[in-house]
């Protein structure tokens, strides 16, 4: 090929891959398969190893390579960069909307704002000059900071080169760089397989990642980074305001927060505050508060700064999802199979908008990596719905006679023994159904919803049936008179009738609800319905062997061997001979032989609320059909079941033509496959 062509080709490749990668982590919007982007950039890594000449500090193909440092150079920022003043209340907002309309006199209208998040990551400044990412550096004290070039350039929503045309000459753009709350669980869950330390947060996490001297280290953490502000501008201009500005930055390239909006007066700041703060836990990253700005900049600049933060801006912080509080105890929890697991009992502490006086350590391990001791100050954090965690320990807090925490030789609640078994995290109680607290949490789980949901039989009477030995296991249930519940406290004729009518309810069940409410180690409900459909029958399913149970999609050696274990235990098989004496049955249904999965090798998201449903049993069924179900939309997927309330993953699919149905046509696709919910 003459040269001129190669070199047009190269010129075409560069443009492509550009668009792809901004179309993929700015926009969230892929337009190609993973293969063609890979196909494109290794013809132009071929392209230019043959022709070093060509090579560019800006080619996509240079995120990541450069050599570690042996550290971080200085940066002076030409234009500081500041902090914020905080607010807390609907009250902190009207004295600043009151300071602001004192100082600007000639205003007598509501002001317009333009509201950020605030995302909780690290600020960092990033400069170009004639459109190439020449410096990459972090706030420092806001004068100083330290030069990241090698480790932006490797984070993939920043572009090497703007986009567009219209930038000025000099350009030095300011924002966030974050790492997603789904990154950070990866990353961690990474790290716990690997026996490796944890990360605190995300935030920790994204700043110990900018912090890494080998770029080839930061390139491999899932960073993202979201602009909100410019510093140094030379040769050429922007808008007047600050949400136009955003606009123009997001043009040149860079991702802005979708969720920023612009508003007029305080009463619909707090509004938006409002708002954002319940969608907080559904965001796919961690913020702390909202960012108000004046909007208009010649305002702003009649406004000016106080000390290190400018007048025309606030922010307003969210109740903090961590705090410090005091661990005044360690117990242990004993679970249905019998998991002994230390629960900190805290002094109660507001965070995450509850007050938390419990915190799991989930285990031997975790209290190791944690080095906690008993009276330590620790972090505790809470976000959203996720149960509360210690995170980490205050060691400067530490007194010597602090005791380390002693882990139990005998079960806390039955004296029978404790193992740990080979690699596993977990201490165990062997007392199996001796123990009370395994009985109270196998009755519990046959009882739940998604099992023979039982009506009426909550955690707290379970607990009184056992105490006061009315129910040892889960057949006693149906042994139960209305003389023997009448013994209870608080028990009156009309609840005794109840539970006596829902217990006999309960009895018409389904097959892989039965399965399911036998609490079989590592047989989710899932699993659960899977088996049922393989096998059809409760005879077939006890009689498999372990080969056979191998067949089943979901089931490995450890499941099976769980199952085996079950199968062959004369307690469980008596067990459930004596519930189907109580009565208990249900009909078989057609066993679906595994090419009978008419969505085998799709793959399906499952998002927003299903009434009928509910997200668990529709990803449930279409496992059983034979789709993987994703937790992210992309150009792989299927299809997306989306009930309401559904947000950016039904926005993604839509952007990416994916097929979506609602809650009715996903039904009516199950009934379809002889599925009746
Ligand atoms: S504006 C002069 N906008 O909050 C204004 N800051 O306490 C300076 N932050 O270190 C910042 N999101 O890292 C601004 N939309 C946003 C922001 C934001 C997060 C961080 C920023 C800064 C801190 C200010």
């Amino acid at each position: 090929m003459p040269v001129a062509d190669l070199l047009q080709e190269l010129e075409s490749l560069l443009e492509k891959l550009d668009t792809w990668n901004h179309q993929y982590y700015v926009l969230d919007q892929p337009t190609v398969p993973d293969a063609e982007y890979d196909r494109a950039m290794q013809r132009l890594i071929a392209l230019e190893t043959q022709h070093p000449q060509w090579l560019r500090t800006d080619s996509p193909s240079q995120r990541v390579g450069a050599k570690p440092l042996a550290q971080f150079g200085q940066v002076t920022h030409d234009v500081p960069m500041l902090s914020l003043d905080n607010a807390f209340n609907d009250q902190d907002m009207q004295n600043f909307n009151r300071r602001l309309l004192d100082r600007l006199a000639e205003i007598s209208g509501p002001l317009e704002f333009a509201c950020e998040p605030k995302l909780d990551g690290i600020a960092v400044s990033l400069l170009y000059r004639s459109g190439v990412l020449q410096r990459g550096a972090t706030r420092g004290d806001g004068a100083t900071g330290e030069d990241i070039t090698q480790n932006v350039r490797t984070i993939r929503s920043i572009p090497l080169r703007l986009r567009g045309t219209g930038y000025p000459d000099v350009l030095e753009v300011r924002g966030e760089i974050y790492m997603p709350k789904a990154g950070f669980e990866q990353l961690n869950n990474r790290a716990r397989e690997r026996g490796e330390k944890l990360f605190v947060n995300p935030r920790n996490a994204a700043a110990g990642s900018l912090r890494q001297l080998d770029p080839r280290i930061t390139a491999e953490r899932p960073l993202e980074m979201c602009c909100y502000s410019v510093g140094l501008v030379e040769g050429g201009s922007l808008p007047d305001r600050q949400a136009r500005v955003l606009e123009r930055l997001q043009d040149w390239g860079f991702r802005i927060n979708s969720q920023s909006a612009v508003v007029r007066g305080v009463e619909a700041c707090n509004e938006y505050y409002q708002s954002l703060s319940e969608r907080r836990d559904s965001l796919p990253y961690d913020i702390d508060g909202i960012v108000f700005k004046v909007n208009e900049f010649q305002l702003q600049e009649q406004l000016g700064f106080v000390s290190r933060a400018p007048r025309w801006a606030i922010a307003r912080k969210f109740p903090a999802q961590e705090e410090m509080t005091r661990l005044l105890d360690v117990e242990f929890q004993v679970g249905r199979t019998g998991v002994i697991t230390p629960v900190a009992r805290l002094e109660p502490v507001f965070v995450g908008g509850v007050t938390v006086s419990n915190a799991t350590l989930h285990n031997r391990d975790e209290v190791d990596r944690l080095d906690v001791r008993i009276g330590d100050t620790v972090i505790v954090r809470r976000a959203g719905d996720v149960i509360p965690q210690v995170v980490s320990v205050v060691l400067e807090h530490r007194v010597p006679s602090f005791q380390r925490v002693s882990f139990p030789q005998h079960c806390p609640v039955c004296q029978s023994a404790v193992e740990r078994e080979e690699g596993e995290a977990a201490l165990r109680c062997m007392g199996g159904l001796v123990c009370a607290a395994q009985q109270k949490a196998a009755i519990k789980h046959f009882a739940s919803r998604r099992a023979l949901n039982v009506e009426g039989l909550g955690d707290k009477l379970v607990e009184q049936l056992v105490d006061e030995g009315l129910v040892g296991n889960v057949a006693e249930l149906y042994t139960l008179s209305k003389a023997h519940l009448l013994e209870l406290d608080r028990m009156g004729e009309k609840s005794a009738d109840n539970l006596l009518a829902a217990l006999q309810d309960s009895k018409l069940t389904t097959l892989p609800r039965f399965i399911f409410a036998l609490g079989i180690r590592e047989v989710g409900e899932a699993t659960a319905l899977s088996l049922a459909r393989h096998f059809g029958s409760w005879p077939v399913l006890s009689a498999a062997s372990e080969r056979q149970l191998l067949e089943v999609d979901d089931v490995g050696p450890i499941v099976a061997d769980h199952l085996r274990q079950f199968f062959d235990s004369l307690s469980s098989l008596e067990m459930v001979r004596l519930l189907c004496d109580a009565g208990v049955s249900w009909p078989d249904i057609e066993c679906l032989p595994q090419q009978n999965q008419p969505l085998l090798g799709q793959t399906w998201v499952v998002t927003g609320k299903l009434e009928t449903l509910g997200r668990d049993d529709a990803k449930a069924h279409l496992q059983a059909l034979g789709a993987k179900v994703a937790g992210t939309v992309s150009m792989k997927t299927t299809c997306v079941v989306a009930g309401p309330g559904a947000g950016s993953k039904l926005a993604k699919a839509e952007a990416l033509g994916v097929e979506v149905v609602d809650e009715p046509s996903f039904l009516a696709l199950l009934l379809a496959q002889g599925i009746e919910v």
